[in-house]
């Protein structure tokens, strides 16, 4: 069983991987994020933009969206790492809160890094405190 240092490090490397083949030239900010399954699987993502600025993917949901394809049952994703090269760890956007919140488990962590040792966690709580749900729609 891996101790969640040895587990924060390996979706920190998974997410630096993916945010090395960010293809971001309008805004040359490169993201990756990588998400664990509560089999242990990781799934990982990075922003890709487009010269149709509106339809940028952000590395967050990529690395989600991977997770769905590949098998993990929405609502069961236990962590997420967000990285960013340089020296701050920066804020997830609010359109990926909202998917994170979808797909990941109530318990679940959202952490951020990046070349320093700065980071941020927040829980689901947190980083979408009053959120429009599946149960929203059922009014
Ligand atoms: N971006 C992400 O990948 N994740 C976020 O949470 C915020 C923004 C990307 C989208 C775009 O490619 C670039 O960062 C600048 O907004």
């Amino acid at each position: 069983m891996k101790n969640e240092k040895s587990v924060l490090s390996d979706l920190k490397w998974a997410a630096a991987d993916a945010a090395a083949r960010s293809y971001s030239p309008y805004s040359g900010f490169r993201a990756g994020a990588a998400v664990l399954g509560e089999n242990g699987r990781v799934y990982s993502g990075c922003n890709v933009e487009n010269a149709s600025f509106g339809l940028t993917q952000c590395a967050e949901r990529a690395a989600l969206t991977a997770a769905v394809r590949e098998g993990a049952r929405p609502g069961s994703l236990v962590l997420l790492v967000l990285y960013t090269p340089g020296l701050k760890a920066h804020s997830p956007c609010g359109a990926c809160r909202q998917v994170m919140h979808e797909l990941m488990k109530p318990d679940s962590r959202v952490v951020s890094c990046c070349d320093s040792d700065e980071t941020h966690t927040w829980s689901a709580k947190q980083y979408l405190p009053d959120p429009f749900t599946p149960e929203s729609l059922k009014q």
